[in-house]
């Protein structure tokens, strides 16, 4: 199978030798052929170049060739935080939230994870599927192409390894990129109330080894935050989940200042999650460092949480990621165009950074930076074809609209309609 798109008004984020990330005032730099080509055989991208330097193709036969008229062409988002494997939604806890309740407050009485992970106990494994299937695809549709799903909402062996066997599955029914995160460590089930240290136990003794005995967890992200996993507990469990080859990855720094961006660099974690409450110290620590900050602009607004101070950050030589963290109860929202939006908005991130947040710098927080991220020869065809817009930076200006006229997955559109 053999593509050839041409007219293409902006071919977005090209790269003949894709950088594994970004960094600082590189994240300002977004390469673009204006009035493009490009070509993609077997659902790869082969090459590209502009119209005025029309490909030397010798042969055409079997080789389709689509008008894009002017549309923008750009690399699918990559989103690499989610937990769309759940049970139920919580707009009650919204509600409650929006009646002057705090996230904490929600929790400390039973409901937030414990809310979830008891739906989650009550539902089967094939419902479970469903339903994460569906939000898999509005995502595809908004122009994802790569996805963590994490763990989280069980708390027990058997719930846990029933999350991660849907997300086994949903790897093995899509053509969607998907990496799987255990996150046994989300909170401490009520069960272990008053037990905390055997639940960490537990975790480590029996639940790692279980997780990995069926090679079902990439990576293992624990919660570092008050009343949830201390910095030190965080540590020992990354350590031990690292002996099972799973990679660490943190959600530091949500909601105060709780170490979690430490431990993270110090168990060489690929990425620290969320950082709202993040200062020099964070900073310095990130700095130099093999960990990405990844940003969550959802959970951050949808919870009224302070802005992370992401301009500092990349000013300060830092490489940025932007997240959904698509969950039922800090951000009902797999948008990832609106997460450029609000990055832009609310963080000054240009666009150009934002888009280099959500492709290249989010492509190594998977661990995907070899197949995905950027239009380059080699990497997987996965790409959004914009509606005739005038530029990138229209994507994240137009907040909540959707400008995709087609997606596309593996070199296969799957969603809309490109050319004429
Ligand atoms: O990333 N902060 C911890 N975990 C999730 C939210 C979990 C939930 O409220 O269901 C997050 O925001
Ligand atoms: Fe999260």
């Amino acid at each position: 199978m053999k593509m050839l798109i041409k007219n293409i008004r902006q071919l977005v984020q090209v790269r003949d030798v894709a950088p594994e990330r970004l960094s600082g005032p590189e994240m300002k730099i977004l390469p673009v052929i204006e009035n493009a080509w490009l070509a993609i055989e077997d659902g790869i991208i082969a090459d590209y170049g502009s119209m005025n330097d029309w490909p030397g193709i010798s042969d055409w036969r079997d080789l389709e060739v689509v008008d894009a008229d002017g549309r923008i062409v750009l690399p699918a988002w990559i989103d690499s935080h989610t937990h769309l494997v759940y049970a139920g939604s919580r707009e009650g806890e919204f509600v409650d939230r929006i009646n002057g309740l705090s996230y904490e407050d929600i929790a400390a009485r039973g409901g937030g994870i414990l809310n979830s992970s008891k739906r989650l106990a009550e539902t089967g494994e094939e419902e479970l599927y469903e339903s994460a299937m569906q939000r898999l695809m509005q995502l595809q549709n908004m122009g994802t192409g790569a996805v963590e799903i994490k763990s989280g909402y069980g708390l027990t062996l058997e719930t846990e390894l029933k999350i991660l066997r849907v997300i086994r599955r949903l790897k093995s029914t899509t053509d969607l990129t998907i990496k799987s995160t255990f996150l046994g460590a989300h909170a401490f089930p009520l069960a272990y109330k008053e037990n905390k240290q055997g639940y960490i136990d537990h975790l480590i003794n029996e639940m790692l080894p279980a997780v990995a005995a069926e090679k079902l967890a990439d990576y293992c992200d624990v919660f570092c935050e008050r009343n949830y996993f201390s910095e030190e507990q965080t540590i020992t469990i990354l350590e031990a989940a690292k002996k099972h080859g799973m990679i660490p990855k943190v959600h530091a720094n949500q909601l105060s200042r709780s170490g979690g961006v430490q431990a993270g660099v110090k168990v060489g974690a690929v990425s620290v999650d969320h950082l709202e409450y993040v200062d020099q110290e964070e900073i310095a620590a990130l700095r130099g460092s093999k960990t990405m900050a990844t940003l969550l602009p959802g959970a951050q607004w949808f919870l009224s949480l302070p802005h992370p101070p992401a301009r500092r950050m990349i000013d300060s030589g830092l490489a940025v990621a932007i997240a959904s963290d698509y969950n039922p109860g800090s951000s009902p929202s797999g948008n990832m165009a609106l997460m450029l939006s609000m990055a832009c908005v609310q963080y000054n991130m240009t666009p150009e950074e934002a888009i280099n947040a959500a492709t290249i710098n989010a492509a190594y927080a998977m661990g995907i930076s070899s197949e995905s991220g950027s239009i380059s020869p080699g990497k997987i065809a996965n790409l959004i074809i914009t509606e005739k817009i005038p530029g990138y930076a229209f994507i994240p200006y137009a907040f909540g609209m959707n400008v995709n006229a087609a997606v596309m997955i593996k070199g296969k559109i799957v969603s809309g309609t490109i050319g004429k």
